[in-house]
């Protein structure tokens, strides 16, 4: 059995007998003596394997490459070098799989730019293996915060005949044959598709999350989103993952309570659950973000009407690339003018006009906002969208026709306004957005194993 690299260094074993399997990170020798620091992927930290001339392979083990595979058995002692509390003095080393000089992960550092290039071999990294770690265990945090909180976990669809955000970006999932499809009125022919219709992947499990809350009062999806939007940015994926609670019998204040109260959790849990991966990012990726996640998780968040949000931008006098007029939507640019400059925090902005936002929003009194929020912070913008949910047949059903949006293939989103209506909200959270601003990592292609965007799919 080996033992993780992880659990000793917790820990400690002193003389006691271990074997740790990994990767060899860097060789060393002098004086007849062989230093190789060996991570298993279970910590940011790797352990230092002494390998004595004694060793009948140690010819071999002094010409071992860096990501070599490796098994090294011996005794654990407190080291004398510093900056590592114990190190492994070798009584035997297995040479498991070779890696020569032609392997691309050589000490030196590397750009993120060159990395995305060999995302297969990236995770070995220490950048990488901090950002999966940490991934990983957010990914769990969020199930036990809902668990905590009574949320049911349902699993929405992922191909869908439905294009919840009405936004077009749906990637299409058909068999016909793309070279010659049945043709009908000058169209595809979808009736003859695989499912008799038109369907696609989803880009956001809510409305079927809404029949669920509207069931069982409390529920969130978890899952993968897909969108075919072409957007090249720093921020966007094709395919990302997404946290859409939704709650029955709740306002648009709720909605941002919870919001508030789960990312503070998250931050919690980054800071006390992932502390060495932490400490790494704040050493090597953003000084300073410990420090930045501690004040989000004690901050009040702060809440602002979009109306004020356009107001301050207008007076600020800052000459934004985009326009600044009460109507259109925040860019990228206002959104972090207004979280990093004005508030300087995590940032509400609540009651967008209707007219840029989707239909199943609720209409508020004034007859031209919705009860819409998205929070903003700072490094990023928006991290998550969310509303409270129009839940009047007479409203919903004249919206969408304002809206150009057909009531028939959405039948069953109606009917849950037709019985046992009630006032619900609910928002989705972008998982990679959260874990770019955990970590401080500045691009999306980062935080996810193996990015899609646009013209770029591999494996
Ligand atoms: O604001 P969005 O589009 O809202 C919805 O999808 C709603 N149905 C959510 C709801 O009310 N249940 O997306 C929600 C979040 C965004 O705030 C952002 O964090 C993330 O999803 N997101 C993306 N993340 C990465 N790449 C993309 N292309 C993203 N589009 C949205
Ligand atoms: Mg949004």
């Amino acid at each position: 059995m080996r033992t993780r690299i992880k659990e000793v260094l917790e820990r400690g074993a002193e003389s006691a007998p271990c074997s740790f399997s990994g990767w060899v990170r860097s060789v060393r020798t002098s004086k007849g003596i062989c230093f190789i620091v060996l991570n298993d992927g279970s910590s940011v930290d790797g352990i230092q394997v002494v390998a004595e001339s004694t060793l009948p392979n140690f010819s071999d083990i002094c010409r071992i490459g860096t990501g070599s595979a490796l098994t090294a058995a011996g005794t654990l002692v407190e080291s004398p070098a510093v900056g590592q509390k114990w190190e492994l003095v070798a009584k035997s080393i297995e040479i498991i799989g070779n890696a020569d000089e032609s392997y691309p992960l050589q000490k030196k550092r590397h750009t993120f730019e060159y990395l995305r290039t060999i995302s297969h071999l990236r995770p070995r990294t220490n950048t990488f293996g901090a950002v999966f770690r940490l991934r990983s265990k957010l990914a769990q945090a969020i199930h036990r915060f809902f668990s905590e909180n009574n949320f049911l976990y349902v699993h929405t669809p992922i191909i869908t005949a439905s294009d919840c955000e009405g936004a077009g970006e749906l990637f299409r999932v058909s068999t016909l044959d793309a070279a010659k499809p049945p043709m009908l009125d000058g169209q595809p022919d979808f009736s003859q598709d695989f499912f008799g219709q038109k369907t696609g992947l989803t880009v956001s499990g809510q409305l079927e999350g809404e029949l669920f809350a509207q069931a069982f009062g409390d529920i969130y999806t978890f899952g993968p989103t897909f969108r075919a939007e072409n957007s090249n940015t720093a921020r966007h994926a094709s395919e990302f993952w997404m946290i859409v609670p939704e709650m029955a019998f709740a306002t648009l204040a709720d909605d941002a309570d919870l919001a508030e109260k789960f990312v503070k959790y998250l931050c919690n849990f980054a800071l006390e659950e992932c502390a060495d991966e932490m400490a790494f990012f704040d050493k090597h990726v953003e000084n300073g973000l410990i420090e930045r996640i501690r004040g989000v998780a004690e901050a009040d968040f702060y809440r602002m009407e979009y109306s004020d949000a356009i107001d301050r931008l207008q007076r600020s006098g800052v000459a934004f690339a985009y326009p600044v007029e009460w109507g259109l939507d925040l860019q990228t640019e206002h959104e972090r003018y207004i979280t990093e400059q004005i508030v300087g925090g995590p940032t509400f902005i609540l009651n967008y006009p209707k007219d840029i936002k989707a239909f199943y929003m609720r209409q508020n009194d004034d007859g031209r906002t919705v009860a819409a929020m998205d929070l903003l912070v700072p490094r990023i913008g928006e991290i998550i969208g969310g509303s409270q949910r129009e839940e009047r047949l007479d409203r919903l059903e004249s919206r969408m026709a304002e809206m150009g949006i057909a009531a028939e293939p959405l039948w069953w989103y109606l009917d849950s306004r037709r019985w046992g209506s009630c006032p619900h909200a609910g928002f989705g959270l972008g998982f990679e957005r959260l874990v770019m601003y955990l970590s401080g990592m500045e691009n999306i292609r980062d935080v996810i194993p193996f990015p899609r965007t646009p013209r770029h799919c591999e494996f």
